[in-house]
């Protein structure tokens, strides 16, 4: 989208607007978003709604286990509300320290950082890793947070096609630069479709670079027990590659982690500015990730279940004659015929009890639009049932064609 005012002429001297019209620009570019069917707004929720809920990422059903919510209050109370500041200013918890090394242990590398957020865990590793004599290779449709970390590193980006390895290659054969990394989602959140991790880190390895793989949808969900991507694919603690992930999916919490060789991390955490300049993950948040890691680790069928859900959720909807994916984790997208037809169907959808998510441009690569439906491990045979049941019913004309 253009900019409004960018096809203006210029004046040579700006004439200064007074200060209530400062913003009035702001409304302009609303009102093309409210005129290209793109307006996002708020929507309230109550503790106890009687909604299914397949629009969170909450993949394992842990987010409201009373174990993990309990483990989020003890810690709370025990290490305060918030964690006071940079780790490195304030010191490391007990809590965090066991938490990282759990994690490291349980997805099978060396070592790991939690950050405040997967936002800023994409954006350390991108920044810290890299360096103007780098070469980023980042999927076509990788996530936002990957996106800007490429744009916050100081790194040569080039923007690969789509789960394409050989252009990839192709790229990293032709470079200039001394370094490489490659970055990809594990599992792309619009259509659940998951990298060809194996044939990236061949392309890789033949290369000299390194491999960056965001977890976010993988951990949980893939590998033995939920171990993730980077075990599902045989990938878990080599020395050129790096996961990152989220512990607010598959962990029910709140935050980010890096994963990958001790040196890597020892780097992170002298020199990440997301993670030297951003106050420590909340004990609240890191008490509960380390809750549900347990949880999962106790009951390592949770993550298979997750899957087998998603499977079925898929099958049945296509059986209704919807487009639907076939999900290769826990998302399940089925396609909309546009993007009003999108936000209506998710809205008929939540009226009757159910609540999905509803993904349109600019928030897919591909510019189709979609309903996004999350496969927890929690539901009940009777639940996906009545989630097809209503997806299928509401579904606007076009999106059978
Ligand atoms: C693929 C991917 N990476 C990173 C993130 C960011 O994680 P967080 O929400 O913890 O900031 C998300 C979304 O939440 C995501 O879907």
């Amino acid at each position: 989208m253009n900019h409004p005012l960018a096809a203006e002429p210029r004046p040579s001297v700006l004439a200064a607007p007074a200060p209530a019209h400062v913003f009035d620009w702001l409304d302009e570019t609303a009102a093309m978003r409210a005129e290209a069917g793109l307006t996002r707004t708020l929507r309230s929720r109550g503790a106890d709604d009687a909604v299914l809920d397949l629009a969170g990422n909450d993949y394992l059903g842990l987010t409201r286990h009373p174990v993990v919510a309990r483990a989020a209050a003890d810690a709370a109370l025990r290490w305060g509300g918030g964690s006071t500041g940079s780790r490195l200013v304030t010191g490391t918890t007990a809590l965090h320290s066991e938490l990282e090394e759990e994690l490291a242990e349980f997805c099978g590398v060396e070592a790991a950082l939690v950050f405040s957020s997967g936002y800023t865990a994409n954006l350390a590793a991108l920044t810290a890793l890299t360096d103007p004599d780098t070469l980023i290779v980042s999927d076509a449709y990788n996530h936002a947070s990957l996106i800007d970390g490429c744009r916050l590193s100081r790194a040569d980006v080039h923007r690969a096609p789509h789960s394409d390895p050989a252009a990839v290659a192709e790229v990293l054969a032709g470079r200039a630069q001394r370094r490489a990394l490659v970055v990809t989602d594990s599992v792309f959140s619009v259509d659940g479709d998951a990298a060809p991790l194996p044939a990236l880190s061949q392309a890789v390895r033949a290369h000299g670079a390194a491999l960056l793989v965001d977890d976010a949808h993988g951990l949980g969900v893939l590998g033995p027990g939920g171990t993730g991507a980077l075990a599902a694919a045989g990938l878990a603690g080599q020395p050129d590659t790096v996961a990152t992930a989220t512990l607010s999916k598959s962990l029910g919490s709140q935050g980010g982690v890096v994963l990958g060789p001790r040196r890597v991390i020892r780097h992170l955490t002298e020199t990440a500015r997301t993670f030297i300049f951003d106050t420590g993950l909340a004990p609240a948040a890191a008490g509960a990730a380390l809750a549900a890691l347990r949880l999962l680790r106790a009951e390592p069928a949770r993550a298979e279940r997750a899957r087998e859900v998603a499977r079925t959720l898929a099958r049945q909807l296509a059986a209704a004659g919807l487009h639907a994916c076939e999900p290769q984790a826990a998302v399940v997208s089925v396609r909309a015929p546009g993007p009003e037809a999108a936000v209506a169907w998710a809205a008929d959808c939540r009226r009757a009890g159910l609540a999905v998510g509803c993904f349109r441009p600019p928030s897919v690569p591909d510019g189709i639009s979609r309903l996004r439906l999350t496969a927890r491990g929690d539901l009940t045979d009777g639940q996906i049932a009545e989630a097809v049941r209503i997806v299928a019913e509401l579904a606007p004309v076009g999106a059978r064609g």
